[in-house]
């Protein structure tokens, strides 16, 4: 009687209720009058009266587990068919699964900071929100000059602790917190959100991605410069590119010049995108002008640098082929799943 005990117990417990019809089976095999443990009950007179207690209460516990499955069995089916008979419509179509991706700005920016740290360059991080003297003063902007008027910005509050804050106009005041930060030799890139006060169009947002360089060191040279902006533009943009270096002014570089690429779309022979000139200018660059050092406590009879910054959002267009930079902003989930990872 033991073994035939254990025996149904183990059945009990490998007994898979998948279908009512399973259920029904297993209702008639263990729970019925005539069952297979109610027999078993019966049998139980037979027994050496010295073991009864203890036979009486192993059938007791078989028949509460037999008892136990099948009402978690029966309230299990109950359960879903009110949620089926709620919820079923069969018109839906199915539901799929849907993966996120990275969206196009990120992917863009993870190649340029993969080309950059290959060359050695860490990433430096800074705030959106800046203060006037690190995103303008101490960039060497004279105060009222007008080559402030160059980047219209969105002031969030005037004179705070002697400055204002700002919503930063470029990435380069992250430059000024690097070099406040740590001592010569520096060489870091910094991505980031910048945003300017312009009217909006398919051409110019309230915010964009700049991604800024600096390298210190003693005697870095403009050909160090050049050498540097090469090796990227080839791995970015393709080994034919050419680049054009013009003569440009930025406060805070000296001197400064802005750098062209062949148009890598119609290989220089003049498209729409670049205007039929066969260049497009992809960023600003120079030496950085000795008053920066300066203003950041760095000698600069010992220690020269160059800086640079790019502005990332029109290569997403170009590569991507996206018309309209407001679509990059607006996490339209139709755009973003054109971009599976
Ligand atoms: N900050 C400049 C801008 O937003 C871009 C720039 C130009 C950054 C020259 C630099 C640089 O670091 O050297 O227009």
């Amino acid at each position: 009687m033991e073994n035939t005990i254990r025996s149904l117990q183990q059945e009990i417990i490998d007994f898979e209720i998948g279908t009512k019809a399973d259920l029904e089976a297993f209702r008639l095999r263990f729970t019925v009058r005539k069952g297979l443990i109610a027999n078993l009950f019966a049998e139980l007179k037979s027994v050496d009266p010295a073991e009864k207690p203890r036979i009486g209460q192993m059938l007791n516990q078989l028949k509460l587990a037999a008892e136990a499955k099948c009402n978690e069995a029966t309230e299990k089916f109950a359960a879903d068919e009110a949620f089926g008979n709620a919820r079923k419509d069969l018109t839906l179509p199915g539901r799929r699964d849907f993966t996120g991706s990275e969206h196009p700005v990120q992917k863009v920016l993870g190649e340029m900071k993969r080309i950059f740290s290959d060359m050695g360059f860490g990433i430096a991080t800074g705030p959106e929100l800046e203060l006037d003297s690190f995103n303008f003063d101490m960039l060497n902007f004279p105060p009222d000059h007008p080559a402030r008027d160059m980047q219209d910005t969105f002031f969030i509050t005037r004179k705070q602790n002697g400055s204002d804050v700002l919503l930063r106009t470029h990435t380069s005041p992250v430059q000024i917190r690097v070099m406040l930060d740590r001592k010569p030799p520096i060489r870091v890139i910094c991505p980031g959100k910048v945003y300017r006060n312009e009217a909006i169009s398919a051409r110019s947002y309230c915010v964009f991605h700049q991604l800024e360089g600096l390298y210190i060191d003693r005697k870095v040279s403009f050909a160090d410069l050049k050498a540097t902006i090469y090796s990227f533009a080839r791995q970015m943009f393709g080994t034919d590119v050419k680049l054009r270096f013009r003569p440009s002014f930025f406060p805070f570089t000296e001197p400064s010049a802005e750098v062209d690429v062949t148009c890598y779309l119609c290989g220089g022979k003049g498209c729409r995108v670049c205007k039929k000139s066969g260049w497009l200018e992809i960023m600003g660059c120079g030496m950085v002008h000795p008053n920066v050092l300066v203003n950041c406590g760095i000698d600069p009879e010992t220690w020269s640098g160059y800086a640079f910054g790019m502005g990332v959002d029109r290569t997403v267009l170009l590569q991507y082929k996206i018309d309209d930079i407001r679509l990059l902003f607006e996490n339209d989930i139709r755009m973003l799943r054109q971009f599976p990872a």
